[in-house]
């Protein structure tokens, strides 16, 4: 098959040739490139896939990867044998409607055999209601593909399709140059060893791997990037890798298997701070030239592990795969050791999510009182973030609070998935200032859920995080709050009192979440409640202790003059 073929035979014409090049797989057999033009605010794309003379290809954009209320355009050849693009969306039956004003733009394409490329050019945000907006964050891209032949567009059920898809990416990616690195910087690859993947749709593969001897000696990360066994990269969907939290002198068993096997080790647990993290179309992680990620020394444990999320939809039994991790190590320490912050909700059940809300909102606070003792006069700079929910997450974003005014936000994922979690770049840096507060917002939807969601550590449990890369580094580990013990327990009280309910001020908090039979209105209350009432700080250093003072009962850090919204530049353009 020539479908993946590195060379794009139209896009190269068109755009700038010393554009970057970004590609993700649709699926074994069928790529999507595109270019960013981001003065022009124009993504040129480029699909490769198998198709026929015969064949239509539908590709475009959802908010959460369905192909019904999708934005597409699509190839097809009308009867008299000429080939369209055309610009449509899906109704909630996932039937085509062709839309009146056409955005899919710069159509061309070449057919060899059953193969067919083609590309065409779309608007970031096209200004037409019936089209998705092209944002910051993740982006669903969907596809589908199905044999004429058509006598026209309109009516095409393409949910039905015999060949459908979904794919992440982060679209609008950061296209700044990464800076060099130091002449004595070595490679080291963390991979796993021709592992044979299940055939389940979905494993989570642990390996541990203890680091080389030369990191007795300390060094910085600089940039690390996926090494994808060629050919596997549509089966590779994410990895991390886990520094094991132990003694220096502390062995790991080098174990190989699933995650959540029972025959993993108890002791990797402790296998769970965050080194690296990449996600499908990621691009090579770089630290900035300031600063570098600290592995290594005397007293770091040498072991680290590497999960990798294998995506296997077709339950193949016959794949075999040896990707992983390659990181830049130099022992030429750069100004700065980089450092890794939590922002958001403490990890607890104290909040919680309602069953049966299209959409809820918690948030979690790092305040002014916190940022006052904890960051230094000069302030820190963050150049990268991970957000991080659990299962029913739909958005995050982080607000940036100064003396009451609201500053740019530090990131924001509208379509967040708890399935696409890497860590970006940021395209600008921030500077936090000591009295600055971080506001960070989860919106979670539980329509699908007929219990409450606890806020907690288990996958079925929820959080709210945004761990936010910075240098350099400094004492705080963890600025995260919860709701004020003292409020939620006058909630369940009033509850008990005012509406007949079964909470208990000797139960368990998750108890008594439990035993509230959830109304509309009570949730609606939950949300308000949780707006307003004080906060419980984890303002805490990197021993795990809290910093001096008392964090009980802190108020809500005001946002007196938000940010302006964001308006849309439509009046250019029709
Ligand atoms: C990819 O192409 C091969 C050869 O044409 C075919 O056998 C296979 O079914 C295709 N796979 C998918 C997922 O379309
Ligand atoms: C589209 O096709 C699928 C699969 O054949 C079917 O389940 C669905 O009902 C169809 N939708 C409509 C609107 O006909
Ligand atoms: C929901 O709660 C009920 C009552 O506590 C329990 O029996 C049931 O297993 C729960 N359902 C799920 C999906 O957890
Ligand atoms: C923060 O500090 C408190 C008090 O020492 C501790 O109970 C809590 O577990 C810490 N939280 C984290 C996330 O380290």
């Amino acid at each position: 098959m020539g479908t993946t073929a590195p060379v794009l035979l139209l896009l190269y014409t068109a755009a700038a040739a010393a554009a970057q090049i970004f590609r993700i797989p649709l699926d074994a057999n069928s790529t999507f490139s595109w270019i960013l033009d981001y003065p022009a605010g124009i993504v040129n794309v480029e699909v490769h896939t198998a198709a026929g003379k015969d064949h239509w290809v539908a590709v475009g954009f959802s908010d959460y990867g369905a192909l019904e209320g999708a934005d597409l355009c699509v190839l097809w050849r009308d009867w008299k044998g000429h080939t369209h693009l055309q610009d449509t969306w899906t109704d909630a039956d996932g039937r085509l409607v062709v839309d009146p004003q056409q955005d899919c733009q710069g159509f061309k394409y070449v057919q060899r055999d059953d193969v067919i490329k083609f590309t065409f050019t779309r608007r970031f945000d096209t200004c037409d209601p019936q089209d998705y907006v092209i944002e910051e964050g993740t982006t669903h891209v969907v596809w589908a593909r199905g044999r004429g032949p058509l006598f026209r567009l309109e009516g095409l059920n393409v949910s039905g399709a015999p060949h459908i898809g979904m794919q992440r990416a982060q679209l609008l990616k950061n296209t700044s140059p990464p800076p060099s690195h130091p002449s004595d910087t070595w490679r080291h690859d963390i991979l796993n060893s021709e592992v044979r993947v299940p055939g389940d749709d979905t494993t989570y593969w642990c390996h541990l791997h203890r680091l080389p001897s030369a990191l007795r000696a300390k060094h910085h990360v600089v940039q690390y990037e996926a090494v994808i066994q060629p050919g596997n990269e549509a089966l590779v969907h994410h990895l991390e890798v886990f520094h094991c939290e132990a003694p220096h002198t502390q062995m790991m068993p080098e174990y190989q298997g699933p995650c959540f096997s029972h025959k993993r080790p108890e002791v990797t647990k402790v296998c769970k701070r965050v080194l690296a993290a990449w996600a499908m179309g990621a691009l090579p992680f770089s630290y900035p030239e300031e600063a570098g990620l600290p592995v290594g020394g005397p007293d770091f444990n040498p072991y680290v592990m590497l999960e990798i999320h294998y995506n296997n939809p077709e339950r193949r039994t016959d794949w075999v795969d040896s990707s992983g991790v390659r990181m830049y190590l130099t022992p030429t320490l750069r100004r700065f050791d980089g450092g890794v912050l939590e922002l958001g909700l403490e990890y607890t059940d104290k909040m919680a999510i309602p069953p049966q809300q299209p959409v809820f909102a918690l948030s979690g606070y790092c305040i002014t009182e916190c940022t006052a003792v904890a960051v230094p006069p000069e302030g820190i700079m963050i150049f990268g973030s991970q957000l991080h929910t659990h299962l029913t997450g739909i958005r995050v974003f982080t607000r940036h609070i100064r003396d009451g005014h609201e500053l740019p936000e530090l990131n924001r994922d509208n379509h967040y998935s708890t399935h696409f979690q890497e860590i970006r770049s940021l395209k600008q840096q921030v500077r936090i200032l000591p009295g600055d507060a971080l506001i960070t917002t989860c919106w979670y939807k539980t329509t699908d859920h007929d219990n409450i969601t606890l806020g907690g550590f288990a996958i079925s449990d929820e959080m709210c995080v945004n761990y936010v890369h910075y240098y350099p580094k400094i004492d705080l580990e963890v600025c995260k709050s919860s709701i004020s013990s003292e409020s939620l327990q006058t909630y369940f009280r009033f509850l008990h009192e005012w509406e007949a309910q079964h909470t208990k001020s000797d139960q368990a908090i998750s108890e008594n979440y439990k035993a509230v039979h959830w109304t509309p209105m009570r949730a609606h209350i939950l949300q308000q409640l949780y707006h307003e009432a004080p906060l419980s700080m984890q303002c805490n250093q990197s021993t795990g202790e809290r910093f001096p003072g008392y964090w009980e009962n802190m108020p809500v850090t005001p946002v007196l003059f938000p940010l302006l919204a964001h308006t849309r530049d439509c009046t250019t353009h029709p």
